[in-house]
């Protein structure tokens, strides 16, 4: 089969069509096997746990690359929704808090489990954050409680697209098996974190506007997940911190990482006083 039209690049992958109604994820050289593999694995468990998400149809080389073949999901994601029509914000933010707690709703035995993952991470941050603040960052977190449902942990907008048949959530390279919340401030601070605005690039004043309106869909959808699973402020507070401290490992910018280094240090600081 051919290479049709490219959808989407990002750091990790192309997103080409491949055939009628399937489209192949196709992992840029440098990828692992191993990554690669995991991805459709928890692809598929997601599927055999009744999950909205792509069928996935088969691993692929070409040109030295692997590629997962996929089943295409016709619709937009919430990104290119809110482009179209910024003023559909909080209906959104709504419709994401809901995808969200309805995955949350899933106990599974399957996923890799989040406590070894967060532990590590957080080990991994000590060359950044020095021996007493990662100690303090691990006491933190042993404290909090376990639980055994589904996270996505990349669960943002463009992770989302809605189908005809209803919300698919897409790439699920980094799910777990772990306490909901994390997944949630996971999702609040790729929100909050600044980004470059799409258009009018040189604009300062945009800028801000449109991380203004980011850092208000986070409000909305963390209102509306709070309201929906029965959460309480408390609960996400305590886990700020140790979730931040992940993001300094994992595969975000050094510009972002040195914007949660200082988000860490804030927190921290309100902490002690
Ligand atoms: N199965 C699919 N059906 C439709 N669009 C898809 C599908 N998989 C990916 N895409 C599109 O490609 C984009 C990137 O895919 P994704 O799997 O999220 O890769 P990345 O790891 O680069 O974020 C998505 O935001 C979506 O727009
Ligand atoms: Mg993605």
């Amino acid at each position: 089969m051919k290479m049709g039209e490219l959808v989407s690049a990002g750091d990790r992958a192309e997103i080409f069509t491949y055939g009628s109604g399937t489209l192949v994820k196709l992992f840029r050289k440098e990828i692992s096997s191993r990554h690669i593999q995991r991805e459709a694995n928890n692809t598929m468990t997601a599927k055999a746990y009744g999950l909205p998400v792509p069928a996935v149809k088969d691993i692929i080389h070409f040109n030295g690359r692997e590629g997962i073949v996929m089943e295409h999901i016709q619709g937009p994601t919430i990104t290119n929704i809110l482009r179209k029509s910024p003023h559909k914000i909080k209906t959104y933010a709504q419709k994401f808090a809901q995808v969200q707690a309805d995955l949350h709703s899933i106990s599974v035995t399957d996923f890799p489990s989040q406590r070894e993952f967060m532990e590590k991470t957080i080990l991994n941050s000590l060359g950044r954050l020095g021996h007493d603040t990662t100690e303090t960052i691990l006491k933190l977190f042993k404290d909090l409680p376990d639980a055994d449902r589904v996270c996505h942990n990349d669960f943002h907008q463009e992770n989302i697209i809605f189908s005809k048949n209803g919300p698919v959530i897409l790439d699920w390279q980094e799910a777990l098996r772990g306490n909901p919340i994390a997944d949630v401030v996971h999702a609040v601070l790729v929100q909050e974190h600044p980004v470059p605005a799409p258009i009018l690039k040189t604009s300062s004043y945009y800028f801000q506007l449109h991380n203004k309106y980011r850092k208000l869909f986070a409000k909305f959808y963390l209102q509306e997940y709070m309201k929906l699973t029965n959460t309480s402020s408390g609960q996400i507070r305590d886990w700020l911190i140790p979730v931040a401290a992940t993001r300094l490992f994992t595969k975000v910018s050094m510009e972002e990482k040195d914007w949660t280094e200082k988000y860490i240090r804030k927190q921290l600081g309100a902490l002690a006083t």
